[in-house]
């Protein structure tokens, strides 16, 4: 089961975290991946170590919130792994140097990256990749969302988590047009990760976090990419329009 093989994969970005896990474990599992980052020395340190591990794995740096950037990396991918991209993992983000501000301090300028990354950069990937999935009559979109899009919280994260709330609704209705062409669009739902804890964070802030879990700890990215790999397997083409959450317990609707 979860044999990749024969499929191409474009993890976005894939430079470090939660898509670098994801994209060791779809090359762990044979896929051929195309690595990409903002950051062009991400995506090229990822893709090198998959082709390390024995994997294939091409860098594509470019920004998601450029359509026409995006159209040339997906290109670029196609041309090097000689085939179409089956599998889409919208994992890019959050914005550089996001910050937690509360709304009522927030001007309209510094709402865009939010909605720019989340919202249009998962569509601009989305749109690129899709017409030769419905053509092959297979594809699978992966969203990666938060748990902020569906549960309020006072820590000065409104915009981030209405984008990701916004792609989730979106993916939500592209999973009803593409079910009949076996394509599938899931959204997996992330709780509070390790890396997303600043080194140097003392210790008992760590254990406040960890104790607000119900399992006790903090997620790690290969927990996501488990996760990802059911969803992007051929064994889940029964599973579509679902928002999946992953979190240790922390809700449970
Ligand atoms: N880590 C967590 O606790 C957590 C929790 C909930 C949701 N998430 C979601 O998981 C995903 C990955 O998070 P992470 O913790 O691995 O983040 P990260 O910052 O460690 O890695 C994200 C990567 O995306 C790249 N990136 C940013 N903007 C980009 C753009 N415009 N185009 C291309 N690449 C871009 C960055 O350069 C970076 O390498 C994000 O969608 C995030 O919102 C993470």
């Amino acid at each position: 089961m979860f044999d990749l093989t024969g499929r191409t994969a474009l993890v976005t970005g894939g430079g470090r975290g939660v898509g670098a896990a994801i994209a060791a474990t779809l090359a762990a599992r044979g896929a051929a991946v195309a690595v990409n980052d903002l950051i062009a020395h991400r995506a090229e340190s990822t893709a090198a170590a998959l082709r390390t591990h024995g994997g294939r794995a091409v860098a594509v740096p470019f920004d998601i919130t450029d359509g026409d950037a995006v159209d040339a990396g997906v290109a670029d991918a196609v041309a090097a792994l000689g085939r179409p991209i089956d599998i889409l993992v919208n994992n890019a983000g959050p914005p550089a140097g996001m910050t937690t501000t509360p709304f009522r301090e927030m001007t309209p300028t510094e709402w865009q990256p939010f909605v720019d990354i989340n919202l249009y950069g998962s569509l601009h990937c989305i749109r690129s990749v899709i017409d030769p999935m419905v053509a092959a009559g297979h594809g699978r979109i992966l969203q990666i969302s938060s748990g902020a899009a569906r549960t309020g919280i006072a820590f000065g994260v409104s915009l981030y988590g209405a984008s990701k709330s916004g792609i989730e609704g979106f993916i939500r209705h592209l999973s009803q047009e593409l079910a009949p062409t076996g394509v599938t669009a899931n959204v997996l739902a992330l709780g509070l990760l390790s890396n997303a804890v600043p080194e140097g964070t003392p210790d008992g802030a760590v254990t406040a976090l960890t104790a607000s879990i119900p399992v006790g700890r903090l997620g790690q990215p290969d927990d996501v990419a488990a996760a990802a790999l059911y969803l992007v397997s051929d064994e889940a083409s029964w599973m579509t329009g679902q928002t999946i959450s992953l979190n240790g317990g922390s809700t449970t609707n």
